[in-house]
């Protein structure tokens, strides 16, 4: 549960309000691709912040950035996680900082069952929630623990990319299209479970072609055009202002 102290930084998007993730003035480059250009925005504890924007608008790269995936590589601007530099940081140093990226693909280990992926995520201290805690808010899973992983549904695919995040000690997850293929129906199960992570104390950053979607889910909304932030404020403002999600959104 998210305690008052919690709730009061979530309502409060102060600019001088010290956030938990803040991303200052960043630029990465593919080569000599400028790509992320000079992007900042701050994201609350317990707080779930939709990174949108059009196609190549640079929200994939932005989200690698922050997890220190090496490329597109780092070549101006600080991330600070809970007072620690990520922008110092290597890929391995970042997820022991309590960042994990969700990627696109999913990246499900073939040939190993659903509870040897989510066990494999456990082998490195510190260990995250347990697969009782897992297989409680993913039933699911907990049906499929002996089932090939890659056998598994979209969905059911997307739960344990999910799952295997939280298996590790980790504080902000990074989803990067995690609805991507997927039945209306699931995908609201997957907002849902969502919601409980939130509640959960863990913060959270959804990138997502499915903007609609996103934006119910989320509190706050920053969105990307050609590297650039553009807009940076609630949710569902954007959901309430059909001009602006015509002109950034294509929606
Ligand atoms: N490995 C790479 N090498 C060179 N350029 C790249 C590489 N990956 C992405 N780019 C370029 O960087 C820009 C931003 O791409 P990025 O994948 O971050 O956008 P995106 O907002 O996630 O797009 P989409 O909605 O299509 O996933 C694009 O112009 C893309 O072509
Ligand atoms: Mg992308």
């Amino acid at each position: 549960m998210l305690d008052e102290h919690t709730f009061d930084k979530r309502a409060n998007n102060a600019a001088t309000a010290p956030a938990f993730l803040s991303v200052w003035n960043i630029e990465a480059y593919y080569g000599e691709s400028y790509i992320v250009q000079d992007v900042s925005f701050n994201v609350h504890e317990g707080e779930i912040l939709a990174l949108l924007g059009r196609n190549g608008a640079g929200k994939t790269s932005t989200l690698r950035t922050i997890a220190r995936m090496g490329n597109p590589e780092l070549r101006h601007g600080e991330i600070w996680l809970d007072h620690k530099p990520l922008h110092k940081m290597k890929n391995y140093e970042a997820a022991q900082a309590g960042i994990a990226l969700v990627p696109e693909d999913r990246r499900i280990i073939q040939g190993l069952t659903v509870e040897e992926n989510l066990k494999l995520a456990q082998i490195a201290p510190p260990v995250g929630w347990s697969l009782e805690r897992i297989y409680e808010l993913f039933p699911r899973l907990g049906e499929r623990r002996t089932q090939d992983g890659s056998t598994l549904s979209g969905g059911e695919q997307q739960m344990l990319a999910i799952a295997r995040a939280l298996a590790r000690d980790i504080k902000v997850l990074l989803l990067d299209e995690p609805y991507e293929g997927l039945a209306p129906v699931i995908v609201q199960e997957i907002a849902k479970t969502l919601k409980i992570i939130r509640d959960q104390g863990i913060t959270t950053i959804i990138v997502e072609q499915n903007a609609v979607a996103a934006l119910k889910l989320a509190d706050r909304a920053v969105i990307l055009d050609t590297g650039l932030v553009v807009y940076d404020d609630s949710a569902q403002k954007v959901l309430d202002d059909e001009a602006l999600r015509a002109k950034y959104l294509a929606i």
